[in-house]
């Protein structure tokens, strides 16, 4: 892994380019052209980066018994059939429940690697080649796990990605936003004091009610701290979200930000300034912010130049990981082989990888 510190301060280059361009790939042009294209029929699975990714939202039923049984913990569900028939969710919030609920079983360092590589291992199986994972210490702290446990827990496994994956990752600290701002700066001050090797800060859990102002304070630490920085905005709240995730706490990538298509201002400023935003339409789907994937906007919003990327979000709750998400979207909306290269070549560009690892994995990319 690669805390990329040295580099964070540095926002995204900008490109200056008219907002249908995607650049640094030679083979992408505005105009999409098939003899252009990557042979993507041979390779279905194209290089990504995985920019919106919870750790914790990778637990799978049969890890979560497993780990249950290794630290001695009582489920509350009889088997994997009670537990698989609960992941039917009304929205975030009945989501979060469970999500929350089944964290009990992350105990020790041991259970928080076997988790971070059994995602890894799913996830080279994909086609991810970097990835972001975010991670909530808030979440492990009020259980009494320590921040080490689950920072050096996750480190771990992420210290040898690259060798046994084969995927570059970073780690982001992100912070629930239902909990107060001091209890963030707590742990954001902890995190520093042990040196974690983060990369960047998010924000996360319950969105509507939690507007980003609440956390101006902890954003502005970070990025003293030489942190990137990246909110969840617009995935249930509203627009205003994503305008206040940029203005006030400087953020660089909007995590979500499906709603913004209801404000046509902000899409026209979102594309000016390439805003990256790390779609998870399967995740959309089964929180019910669309009501089918036939609904959900990403054609609209990669037809608009939007800056998005394709993610898994939590994807052992949600029915799929990227190469799922990439493969519904296909059969639903006969996305075109450009428009998948675009979304490829976005989630690269976007990543806060260094320089030099964007350009090998583009390279990949167009090498096809
Ligand atoms: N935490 C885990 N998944 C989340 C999501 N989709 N939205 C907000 N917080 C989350
Ligand atoms: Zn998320």
């Amino acid at each position: 892994m690669d805390n990329n510190r040295d580099t964070a301060a540095d926002p995204l280059p900008q490109t200056g380019l008219p907002a249908t361009e995607v650049p640094g790939t030679g083979l992408l042009g505005t105009e999409p052209s098939e003899t252009d294209l990557p042979v993507t029929e041979a390779a279905q699975l194209l290089p990504v980066a995985e920019l919106h990714l919870h750790i914790e939202g990778t637990l799978q039923p049969e890890l979560i018994f497993e780990l249950a049984e290794r630290n001695g913990i009582t489920l509350p569900y009889s088997g994997l059939e009670e537990l698989r028939g609960l992941y039917e969710f009304s929205d975030l919030q009945s989501f979060l429940n469970l999500y929350y609920a089944n964290m009990a079983v992350l105990q020790t360092e041991q259970d928080f690697a076997d988790m971070t590589s059994a995602y890894l291992a799913r996830a080279a199986a994909a086609g991810v080649r970097h990835a972001e994972i975010m991670m909530d210490p808030q979440a492990h702290l009020s259980r009494g796990v320590s921040l080490e446990t689950c920072v050096n827990g996750v480190v771990s496994a992420l210290a040898t990605s690259q060798e046994d994956f084969g995927i570059s990752t970073l780690l982001i600290a992100a912070f629930l936003r239902d909990l107060s701002e001091e209890s963030a700066l707590e742990v954001l001050d902890g995190l520093l004091a042990m040196n974690a090797p983060i990369a960047a800060i998010g924000l996360d859990s319950a969105e509507v009610g939690n507007p980003p102002a609440k956390f101006e304070r902890l954003f502005a630490k970070a990025r003293e701290a030489g942190l990137r920085l990246t909110a969840h905005a617009g995935e249930e709240g509203p627009p205003s979200y994503i305008i206040d995730a940029l203005d006030i706490l400087g953020v660089e990538r909007i995590d979500h930000g499906i709603r913004c298509m209801e404000d046509p201002e902000l899409v026209e400023r979102l594309v000016a300034d390439r805003i990256p935003l790390t779609v998870c339409p399967l995740s959309n789907v089964r929180l019910r912010a669309v009501d089918t994937l036939a609904d959900h906007p990403l054609p609209a919003m990669l037809a608009a130049g939007l800056n998005v990327s394709v993610n898994s979000d939590d994807p052992a709750y949600f029915g799929g990981y990227v190469d799922d998400n990439f493969s519904q979207l296909k059969a639903v909306f006969d996305l075109s082989d450009f428009d998948r290269a675009r979304l490829a070549a976005n989630s690269i560009h976007s990543s806060f990888a260094s320089e030099e690892r964007k350009a090998e994995l583009l390279d990949e990319l167009n090498a096809g």
